[in-house]
């Protein structure tokens, strides 16, 4: 059996409950440079192998994969180190956010052999799941437009130190989950353009950069597509709007995933209207802190990528789409700053 060290015991709280409980994966060890942390989830989940030390975990060579739950700004040294110690990597999201090392890791992955995937675990959702599955099935018809967006009151967040520094983007940070859902669909993005704006909230929570902020993309073949965030207020009751959530419009129908309430509308090619909530599976999804935690997602994600390696199969997204999502993300930040439309060039 495959067997994981996780770093950085914040988010990869989640990790560790996924591994702890799925049967297609071990959890050798876990680390965080913070030794109360550590301490803190030896006693909540009763299992004690930890370090402080990220060299321990490297130097390990029964552990198979890494999966790296630091700050988005440490990312690509983290990465770099896993692969040049023969591990495979499960990154969480954004993957990196500077381009100078996509091809230095790609190079890596290339010559070790070594697999990385991205941790986009809202494609891992149930309604997400369903939705892509009836997508496939052909019951929208022919996609016509994806319109996706993450809004969520992300004030507790700013108790991070360093989501306070100038390297903290919200268009990473946030955006990476609706810009993902929107390359899932449509993979050939050619240019964006978005308005974005620092909040008095965020500013207030001492934001540095923007909080609240609009893009619409144009594919290659002409289709659009747009996303939206806000980060720093109040959002709509769940039952009323998700906090995340993907609108599909076809030629013969319409589908929709909406994260919080685990729930899934779709309008078929019959006129049929259904909405479909899987409220059986609250408990696979959120266990612990209400719904800001989702390790459900984590353990999907986990066992797909097991799964992959297992099978000599390319679990998506990869290095190369994770990177490709950072040049959109890249052109984005570009658009805010020069209020124009920027081209996206991917790396290929
Ligand atoms: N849905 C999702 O996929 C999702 C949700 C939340 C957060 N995240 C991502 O997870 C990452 C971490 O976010 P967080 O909220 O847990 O932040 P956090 O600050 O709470 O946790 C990061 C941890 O990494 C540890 N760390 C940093 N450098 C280290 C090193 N060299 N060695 C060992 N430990 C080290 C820190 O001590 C800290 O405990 C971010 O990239 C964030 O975007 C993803």
């Amino acid at each position: 059996m495959l067997k994981l060290g996780i770093l950085g015991l914040g988010e990869g709280r989640s990790t560790m409950s996924a591994a702890l409980k799925s049967d297609k994966l071990e959890l050798k060890m876990a680390c965080d440079m913070n030794e109360a942390l550590c301490k803190q989830r030896a006693k909540e989940f009763d299992f004690h192998h930890f370090t402080t030390s990220y060299q321990e975990m490297l130097d390990d060579s029964g552990i198979d994969i890494i999966g790296i739950y630091t700050p988005d700004h440490l990312h690509a040294q983290h990465i770099k180190l896993a692969f040049e110690y023969g591990k495979h990597v499960v990154c969480t999201k954004p993957l990196i956010d500077d381009l100078s090392v996509a091809n230095e890791l790609l190079d890596l992955s290339n010559k070790t052999g070594k697999k990385l995937f991205v941790g986009q675990s809202s494609r891992f959702f149930e309604p997400m799941k369903r939705q892509r599955s009836d997508f496939e099935k052909g019951l929208i018809g022919d996609l016509v437009t994806v319109e996706a967006y993450y809004h969520a009151d992300h004030r507790w967040f700013l108790g991070k130190g360093w989501s306070l520094q100038d390297s903290f983007k919200w268009l990473y940070g946030g955006l990476s989950h609706p810009v993902d859902l929107v390359r899932w669909y449509l993979p050939d993005l050619e240019e964006v353009m978005g308005y974005g704006m620092l909040s008095s909230n965020g500013k207030k929570g001492g934001l540095k950069n923007e909080d609240t902020m609009h893009f619409i993309f144009k594919a290659k073949d002409g289709r659009i597509a747009w996303v939206s965030g806000a980060y720093s207020g109040p959002v709509q009751p769940q039952t009323r709007d998700s906090e995340m959530s993907c609108v599909l419009r076809g030629t013969e129908g319409c589908s929709q995933g909406d994260y919080m309430d685990l729930r899934y509308a779709i309008t078929t090619n019959t006129g049929e209207e259904q909405i479909i909530t899987f409220d059986h599976k609250l408990k696979h999804y959120f266990r612990f802190e209400g719904k800001s935690h989702h390790a459900g997602e984590y353990q999907n994600y986990l066992e797909y990528f097991v799964d992959c390696i297992e099978n000599g199969k390319t679990a998506y997204p990869d290095l190369k789409e994770g990177i490709n999502t950072v040049v959109v993300m890249q052109a984005m930040d570009r658009s805010l700053q020069t209020g124009k439309p920027e081209k996206i060039e991917f790396i290929t």
